[in-house]
């Protein structure tokens, strides 16, 4: 099956494809658990280490091959847990370090790979090593950890440079102007740069001290069996010599500005790949392949391709691919530059669509400003077109799942589950909500509890009725017991696009474009293996070329036409699978 069947209808191979026996995370589907959302295991409104262990079949019945967890490690849960205060032990809110090895092994026996998030660019300031460099005082050594500084103006009023916060607001926080100031009393008048949220300084990445604390806490968690990392924010940890001011802006998440090629001083610097390259050391030392992913907004494709370099990172998240509008000419260019960008360094390329800091792609693709969209959506905001959002973001799914590489899905998002987007403002727990004047809603719409059962109070979620968030109204009909064996049900589609997926070899397979539709506006279509991917982004109704019968559908056919907003798979009709 490694030679494209249907080579007669394309233009040459973009991709050639790897062997099937390739390392896992270069084909895995990787399905995003957040923990706070995905099951509650004791019956306190808030998921789980046991919620998740419980329903790790889930994970199978759909057919993917590996797990990511979000944060679960000790913290004061003012970033969702991406403040760590204590990197080597779980948050008693999700759970022990027993639960996490339970976990870690059920899923193995499962076959399921298990990845965690590693937070180095900053911890919580109730981590030690912050506790300790506030008492220590200006210059002493625990201070050198973080990027404590004098500030500017005679009375050193100013901060040190002019970085904002990627949540809004200053990047830098007074040492004297904490709230906590007023209860501990240490109050000299140093500042501390925190690129998001100030209960999170920022790291010092030229100390040594930070880089052997972070090979230590790798080999923790290796020892403990897990089988990859998802780094966070991996384009920041090393700043610009001096910490120049900077005029450009940074957004939500977002690390790159508008001009594309200049991240800033505080972003994707060279320095970061010599730390990787000594993470993948660590990493190697360990049997089986276990893999590094950077969670890196850094543009362009090119650019991001330097993260998974082969003595680096293994993967980097596709942000450029999430963020493209709707259309055709605009994804094929992102495909078949992830593609060249990626074969160029000899990485997997990988695809995503939705995750726990962006609005879901059931009503991101319903919304008329289309990319990456707004950072959360109120009652206020225009409202997505539900209809529309659904239709697009099955279509949008089915051919992400057609290409070749990896990818990741985030929980939810094989219900189809839409962006809440009536959240009451009082319950909104993202920084980025208050750190922007209260102008960005935050993500909270898209963290909401997964619904399991429609007739279950809290949809299932755990045996209460609580809920950290209150789920919307429509997550019912949407539950997974209300998909399950319900042909043409969003869940149905998935299940049965991972099993084609698995069963044509598409993960390690092969890109060529079809000639006809090479330079079409409105149709994308491409050959993976033996498998023909077709999505109309086109007013008119689409033939299937001749000779091929359909294998998949992300929605109703037209009499036998793929109509608008709707991807197929289609096969030679000779052929067995
Ligand atoms: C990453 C995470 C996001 C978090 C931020 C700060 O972008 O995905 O959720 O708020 O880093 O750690």
């Amino acid at each position: 099956m490694s030679t494209p069947q249907l080579s007669h209808l394309t233009d040459p191979l973009v991709h050639h494809g790897s062997p099937q026996q390739a390392q896992w995370w270069r084909s895995a589907v990787i399905y995003q658990v957040y923990p706070r959302s995905f099951a509650d295991g004791n019956a306190d409104g808030m998921g789980d280490l046991a919620g998740i262990t419980a329903r790790l079949d889930h994970l199978v019945d759909l057919g993917v091959n590996a797990l990511w967890m979000s944060p679960f490690y000790t913290s004061p849960q003012a970033d969702g847990g991406y403040d760590v205060a204590d990197y080597r032990d779980i948050d008693p809110l999700f759970g022990t370090l027993d639960d996490f090895d339970v976990l870690c092994a059920r899923a193995h026996e499962l076959g399921l790979k298990v990845i965690v998030d590693v937070v180095p660019n900053h911890t919580s300031d109730q981590h030690i090593w912050f506790q300790e460099a506030l008492r220590a005082g200006p210059g002493s050594p625990a201070r050198g950890r973080f990027l404590f500084r004098n500030g500017n103006g005679p009375n050193g009023e100013q901060p040190p440079n002019n970085w904002e916060s990627i949540f809004g607001g200053p990047a830098w926080t007074r040492v004297d102007q904490r709230a906590a100031a007023a209860t501990d009393g240490i109050t000299d008048t140093q500042w501390y740069l925190h690129m998001f949220d100030t209960t999170q300084p920022d790291l010092d990445w030229n100390n040594p001290e930070v880089h052997t604390e972070f090979e230590d806490i790798f080999r923790f968690w290796l020892d403990r069996g897990v089988d990859g990392f998802r780094v966070d924010v991996a384009h920041g940890l090393v700043k610009a010599p001096g910490l120049p001011d900077w005029d450009g802006s940074v957004s939500m998440v977002e690390g790159s500005s508008s001009a594309a090629s200049d991240s800033g001083p505080m972003f994707d610097q060279d320095g970061v790949h010599d730390i990787y390259r000594a993470w993948h050391k660590v990493l190697a030392e360990y049997p089986g392949d276990r893999a590094l992913v950077a969670e890196a907004w850094v543009e362009p494709l090119s650019r991001l391709a330097r993260y998974v370099r082969p003595d680096e990172m293994h993967q980097a998240f596709n942000f450029a691919y999430l963020v493209t509008p709707w259309g055709a000419a605009e994804l094929r260019d992102v495909v078949t530059e992830s593609l060249t960008a990626s074969d160029a360094v000899g990485a997997p390329t990988t695809w995503v669509l939705s995750n726990h800091d962006v609005v879901r792609h059931a009503s991101r693709l319903g919304l008329t400003e289309l990319g990456k969209g707004p950072n959360g959506i109120r009652e206020s905001d225009p409202q997505p077109d539900a209809v529309l959002g659904l239709r697009r973001a099955r279509a949008a799914t089915l051919q992400m799942l057609g290409l070749p590489g990896s990818a990741y899905l985030y929980q939810g998002e094989e219900l189809g589950l839409p962006e809440h987007t009536s959240l009451d403002d009082s319950l909104r727990q993202d920084p980025s909500w208050w750190r922007s004047g209260y102008s960005e809603a935050g993500r909270d719409g898209c963290r909401v509890p997964m619904p399991w059962e429609a007739d279950q109070p809290g949809y299932g979620f755990g045996a209460s009725d609580k809920t950290w968030l209150p789920q919307p109204a429509s997550y019912g009909p949407l539950a997974v017991d209300q998909q399950q064996d319900v042909p043409g049900s969003t869940y149905e589609m998935y299940r049965s696009a991972l099993a084609a997926r698995q069963a044509h070899e598409l993960g390690t397979g092969t890109l060529a474009w079809v000639s006809q539709y090479a330079n079409s506006t409105d149709v994308l279509a491409f050959v993976n293996r033996d498998v023909l991917v077709l999505t109309n982004y086109g007013s008119e109704p689409v033939s299937v070329p001749e000779g091929l019968n359909v294998l998949l559908t992300s929605g109703p056919l037209a009499a036998g036409e793929v109509p608008t907003d709707t991807t197929v798979w289609a096969v030679n009709a000779l052929s067995r699978t």
